[in-house]
């Protein structure tokens, strides 16, 4: 089976996310005894889902919204999207991650999940006007991306797809680079 995890990052810290999930569904995948193939792609560049089995699709949010680049994903695989399992998630919170609902343009196509992650923040990534509200809120450099959160989630994401997806297949390739390994994509 084919999982593509699809991606919106303006600054990284999601795209780092996105690969850190990547990387253990396909363990987690890999323990439950599915052989699966498991991609990471930007949300500009996926033209076609129809040879995805099931997707995965965050963006960090930004003043309260998931970025340009997934709503334009979802707009344009509304109906792809609607026919597979497909679960969601945000990277944004730079305190407290359980104490925001993020809506998305997803939300009405029936996701299994939307997981909320925490954001990074380091301000010599931000444009000008981002460093000026940043500044004018009063936040400092923070990381709150926690590997144990995508560990627990994606093992709950690859046993359900082990019961919905019991007899696949090996295809064995995934966009992590090889040799780097889970906990040298966070901090
Ligand atoms: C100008 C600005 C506005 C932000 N607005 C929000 C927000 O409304 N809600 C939220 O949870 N996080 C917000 N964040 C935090 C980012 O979502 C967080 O830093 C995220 O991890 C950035 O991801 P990226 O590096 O992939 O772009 C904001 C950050 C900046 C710089």
């Amino acid at each position: 089976m084919k999982v593509l995890v699809v991606v919106a990052s303006r600054h990284g810290a999601t795209f780092e996310l996105a690969q850190l999930v990547t990387s253990c569904l396909d363990s987690a995948l890999t323990r439950t005894g599915i052989r699966a193939h498991v991609e990471l792609a930007d949300a500009d560049e996926v033209t076609s889902l129809l040879d995805v089995d099931a997707v995965v699709l965050g963006s960090a949010v930004y003043f309260g919204h998931w970025l340009s680049s997934a709503h334009h994903f979802v707009d344009k695989h509304r109906s792809e999207l609607a026919l597979r399992p497909l679960w969601l998630f945000s990277s944004g919170p730079i305190d407290d991650p359980r104490a925001i609902e993020v809506a998305t343009p997803a939300d009405s196509l029936g996701a299994r999940s939307h997981h909320v992650f925490g954001g990074r923040l380091h301000a010599s990534d931000l444009s000008w006007s981002e460093r000026t509200v940043v500044r004018a809120l009063g936040v400092s450099d923070v990381d709150l991306r926690q590997l144990g959160d995508v560990t627990d989630w994606t093992t709950h994401i690859a046993a359900t797809l082990a019961h919905e997806f019991p007899a696949t297949t090996p295809s064995g390739r995934h966009s992590v680079a090889p040799g780097v390994t889970d906990e040298e994509l966070l901090p």
